[in-house]
């Protein structure tokens, strides 16, 4: 096989080849995210993500993160070519919210208005009238509710009782959790804390509500990033997918960063929160897709056309 060096640099002459860029979540593994930085790609979360995939001029995006973050990125951007190097990497967002039950869900409530969080298919964001992502959910909220709406929220109850709560909009809540953030634990947060009093603690709004009351900063993956490299030299107990780790370091490396406790999921480790879908992301399938054009997101053109006007929406009123 080859080394990791040797992938690397094939990988990285192949995206110049065909004049591809990669852009990675946070989440995936840090040679991914190593190599787009090295390569005019972007490292990001989900809401800068969509934004770069927009504003490049490269004629094929390879989006390495889970799908609904390619399909985003394709809806945005029609003529260019979308490759994932793993198209089964989903997110238990997305699976816990089918579009025909969510469809029915609205239809029994047209008073609403439908605001959807990005980790969501293109079907379900062809029935919204907003997407957010967890950077911007809690100002577009509070502007609907400015304006008197009441709300339909899918499909993360966590970000949507965290936003409720912040703004006292009305809010309808869809049933829907992050099978990584579930896992954080209050009570050995607490016990974690309390051996580290000097400790932030920083917690994706993902997460259950009683580990959201503990945080000293609630926020989205960018946002985490923000309150680490604001105090490099700080510790901190991290609420959110370890593959955030690998940017905390290389931004911060003087900072000391603790995984915050989870049930333990795996036998081997009392704390290792990581999603399973972002962990299908390798140098191997970027090589591959990159090689062969396997993985190419299509999304259908009615349904692209529809979703385009909510992501359209959150992003005019982010910019
Ligand atoms: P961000 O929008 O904060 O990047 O989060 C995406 C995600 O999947 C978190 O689990
Ligand atoms: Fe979905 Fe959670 Fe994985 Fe993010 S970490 S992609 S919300 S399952």
């Amino acid at each position: 096989g080859l080394s990791q060096v040797e992938l690397t640099e094939l990988v990285a002459a192949e995206l110049k080849a065909r004049d591809a860029v990669l852009v990675a979540h946070y989440y995936v593994d840090g040679a991914l995210q190593d190599l787009a930085q090295a390569t005019g790609g972007f490292v990001a979360d989900s809401l800068e993500m969509a934004r770069f995939g927009r504003r490049h001029a490269a004629k094929t995006l390879v989006v390495a993160g889970v799908r609904f973050m390619g399909e985003t990125a394709k809806i945005l951007s029609p003529d260019k070519r979308v490759l994932m190097p793993e198209l089964e990497a989903t997110c238990s967002l997305d699976i816990g919210c089918p579009a025909d039950a969510f469809s029915a869900f609205c239809d029994a409530h047209p008073d609403r208005t439908v605001v959807v969080y990005a980790n969501t298919s293109a079907a379900v964001k062809a029935r919204a009238d907003w997407m957010v992502t967890s950077a911007c959910a809690l100002p577009i909220v509070k502007h609907l509710k400015d304006q008197g709406r009441k709300i339909l929220w899918a499909p993360d109850k966590h970000l949507g009782g965290y936003i409720q709560e912040q703004t006292g909009a009305d809010m309808l809540m869809w049933d829907g959790s992050c099978i990584v953030h579930e896992e954080f634990k209050a009570t050995e947060l607490v016990l974690m804390r309390e051996q580290h009093p000097q400790a932030k603690v920083l917690v994706h709004p993902e997460s259950p509500a009683g580990v959201v009351a503990l945080a000293d900063v609630v926020g989205s993956t960018s946002a985490l990033l923000k309150a680490v490299t604001d105090d490099p030299t700080g510790t901190f107990i991290v609420a959110t997918d370890n593959g955030m780790m690998h940017r905390m370091r290389q931004l911060a490396p003087q900072a000391v960063l603790l995984e915050a406790p989870t049930s333990g999921r795996s036998a081997t480790c009392k704390s290792c929160a990581h999603c399973p879908w972002m962990a299908m992301n390798a140098l191997e399938g970027v090589l591959h897709c990159l090689r062969t054009g396997s993985g190419e997101i299509q999304v259908d053109e009615t349904v692209r056309v529809k979703a385009l006007g909510c992501i359209e929406r959150m992003l005019d009123f982010t910019a």
